[in-house]
């Protein structure tokens, strides 16, 4: 795992140039910056010609390393709106643009060079409302609606390392191999080769020895070319040698077969089973990526939203270590963010959350926290009993964490809006699934049959668990949780932020106050009980004891929900596998650590995406996009290991590298 990320520092130099400080080079050409991206990367990896021989929604994926100001991005993502405009791109081809970063200027810096280019300001503009916070990590940022940019802010080699992708075109930039020797090494150029296949060019404005042998060596042509500017030579080439070449972190019982992604341009559509925030989201996702979509719920919607508003609350308890937890965790939260500012009509408001340090363990896990995080303080950051009571507007005499941007969201409100594109299904619990030639049906328990769908999602929560296909399979246990509603007689409830503590607390909506929730491991029974709402109360008072005047009103109602939990705390997110087929291909792993196992067995057009325990509003929609993404073959968002903690088969894979089954 990668550490704590730091910006790159620059100088302007001659023509407004940025000059970084750490490598003494210049991020680009002090001659004229957009005609070097044009010769070196565009024309020599032949683009545009070949985006104008893209099919109907194929997705054209460049990857690069070193975004530095993204002046390379902006050439490229202005070329292609123009084509598209123009009608030159078929309308459906999607460009994915994705570039590891491992310094990235603060957006003051990067937007200064923006403003030299006032071209592209309609890509600047979207660019600067999603440029990422140096997170570690990946993150997926929709330009517009065929234009997808990730950066992933680690070092070049690592990053390629962790993508799952297939790339098109390499742009590989960064700092002359003099100044930065440690970039250009073997394992970069392997880990390209991983992700090339025949066909794939590569252009770079170098010709250095040690870049071209290393290009060869690793299985790319390579041709000497005149360079711009000032520079005499720079080096273009393709991918020749067949052949994986795979990552030794590479574990074929995490990777299901290609042949598991089905079109879009088939005239099915796909099921999703679930209409909560996880079934909703993918729903969303699968939309934007040009598919058809039954969203089906068992609930009946008939009589519309409750009149009353849920606060759900948008934060995440991160660990000092950068485990797959900490990152999924801190990128799914980084991207629901991005989601949900994108949503014009949500109930929510980004209010700030605190987590205070309610006792003495909690303080110590905190300073602990504070001492290593590789997070930025834009993300998350220490404040004192004081910070906390003039940002929360109510007094609370002890310190904690704060996530400036976090919000509360009302789920129901989010829900209505993502499913807007879907057909709704609702007042209809499916019980069971079958598949009969790559083609799904659906039976609900009033004896309807739904279908034929190209694919399915379960994204039902803890009832997947009913059905075959995933039953015994999936290690998820409810948990139990009752919310207390307050209703206020005048509109004076002072609290500005979200607090948490053993519980959280909204700031009041529509004269109504609600906190909690209670937890309660395996219990099913959904009654509203009084001794929760005492729970509840107590959880509140003695994190935050100025509240008491306020908690001391009636309790107005209560509501009960259920979480799905898995045991790492990790949702379930992927292609089903064939258990059975598991169990016989991988048998044998934990004996034979060598041996050749082929790829992952899955059940095909069969996906989940469900265990989102306490903390759904942070992960669903990274989730969905992940789905969407494994279903149509676009560049995964997020990188190998964490997928390796979401993939459904992991538990089984624990089990048989334990010589279990
Ligand atoms: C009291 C409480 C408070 C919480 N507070 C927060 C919070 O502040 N922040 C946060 O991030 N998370 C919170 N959570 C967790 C969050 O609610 C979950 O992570 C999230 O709801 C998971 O979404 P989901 O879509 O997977 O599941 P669900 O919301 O349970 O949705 C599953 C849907 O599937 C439908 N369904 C089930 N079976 C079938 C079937 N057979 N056929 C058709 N439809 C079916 C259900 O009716 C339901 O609509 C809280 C949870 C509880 C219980
Ligand atoms: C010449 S600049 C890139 C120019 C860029 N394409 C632009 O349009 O501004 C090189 C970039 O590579 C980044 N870089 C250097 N070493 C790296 C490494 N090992 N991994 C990833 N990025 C690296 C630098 O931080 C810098 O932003």
């Amino acid at each position: 795992m990668s550490d704590k990320i730091n910006h790159g520092h620059i100088e302007w130099q001659a023509q407004n140039t940025p000059y970084s400080l750490e490598f003494e080079d210049f991020y680009f050409s002090t001659t004229n910056g957009v005609e070097e991206t044009t010769h070196v990367f565009l024309e020599q990896n032949k683009l545009p010609e070949r985006w104008l021989s893209l099919e109907a929604n194929e997705h054209f994926v460049i990857g690069e390393t070193g975004f530095g100001t993204g002046l390379n991005f902006l050439v490229v993502a202005d070329l292609w709106t123009r084509l598209k405009a123009s009608g030159d791109i078929t309308q459906t081809a999607e460009l994915h643009f994705i570039s590891a970063e491992k310094f990235p200027l603060n957006i003051e810096d990067i937007s200064k060079a923006w403003n030299f280019w006032p071209d592209f300001k309609h890509i600047t503009n979207q660019l600067a409302a999603n440029y990422p916070v140096p997170s570690p990590g990946f993150h997926r940022c929709r330009i517009n609606s065929d234009i997808n940019l990730t950066l992933i802010y680690r070092d070049a080699t690592d990053a390629f390392l962790e993508l799952e992708a297939q790339i098109d075109c390499w742009f590989l930039d960064g700092f002359t191999p003099a100044k930065n020797p440690d970039m250009w090494c073997p394992e970069l150029f392997k880990a390209m080769a991983n992700l090339s296949s025949l066909g794939t060019t590569f252009a770079t404005f170098t010709a250095a020895r040690k870049v071209t042998d290393g290009l060869k060596a690793a299985g790319f042509s390579v041709e000497k070319k005149s360079g711009y500017g000032l520079k005499r030579n720079m080096s273009q080439g393709q991918f020749i040698s067949p052949g994986p070449m795979l990552p030794s972190n590479n574990e074929p019982w995490f990777h299901h077969q290609v042949s598991a992604h089905l079109p879009k341009d088939t005239r099915l559509p796909i099921a999703v089973i679930g209409a909560g925030i996880a079934g909703c989201s993918t729903a969303e996702a699968l939309i934007k990526q040009g598919y058809a979509v039954d969203l089906i719920e068992q609930q009946d919607y008939s009589a519309g939203p409750p009149p009353f508003s849920i606060q759900g609350v948008l934060y995440v308890k991160l660990s000092a270590e950068l485990s797959a937890h900490s990152e999924f965790y801190a990128s799914g939260y980084l991207h629901s963010l991005k989601k949900l500012r994108n949503i014009p009509d949500l109930e929510w408001e980004q209010s700030g959350v605190i987590q205070t340090a309610f006792n003495d363990k909690e303080l110590q896990r905190q300073q602990k926290f504070i001492q290593n995080s590789p997070f930025p303080k834009s993300l998350i950051r220490e404040i004192t009993a004081e910070e906390a009571s003039e940002i929360s507007g109510v007094h609370v005499d002890r310190p904690g964490l704060y996530f400036p941007s976090g919000a509360w969201v009302n789920p129901i409100s989010l829900c209505q809006n993502l499913m807007q594109g879907a057909n709704l299904v609702h007042n209809t619990r499916i019980v069971s699934m079958a598949s009969a030639e790559n083609r799904w049906s659906l039976q609900s328990e009033n004896g309807d049959t739904f279908g034929p769908y190209q694919s399915v999602v379960v994204a039902c929560s803890n009832s997947a668990a009913e059905f075959e296909q995933l039953g015994n399979h999936l290690p998820v246990k409810p948990i139990r949780g009752q919310k207390s509603f307050i209703r206020l007689k005048k509109d004076n409830f002072p609290l500005k932020a979200v607090l948490c503590g053993k519980s959280y607390i909204t700031p009041a909506i529509n004269q109504q106050i609600n906190y909690g929730a209670t937890f309660n491991l395996g219990e099913t029974t959904s009654d509203v009980r009084e001794v929760d709402h005492q729970t509840n109360r107590e959880n509140i008072l003695s994190n935050v004891p100025s509240l008491k005047k306020w908690l001391d009103q009636p309790v107005s109602m209560g509501i009960v929900g259920f979480r799905c939990t898995s045991p790492d705390y990790m949702p379930l997110v992927g292609p089903v596998p064939d258990w059975k087929a598991y169990r016989s291909e991988y048998a044998d792993i934990h004996r034979f650590k060598k041996q050749i196992f082929p790829q992952a067995p899955v059940l095909n057009g069969l996906y989940c995406n469900i265990g989102h325990g306490s903390r759904g509003l942070s992960s669903v929609m990274l989730c969905a996009e992940l789905l969407a993404c494994q279903i149509s073959g676009a560049p995964l968002p997020l990188s190998r290991s964490v997928i390796n903690h979401l993939t459904p088969a992991r538990f089984l894979v624990k089990k048989l590298k334990k010589g279990k089954f």
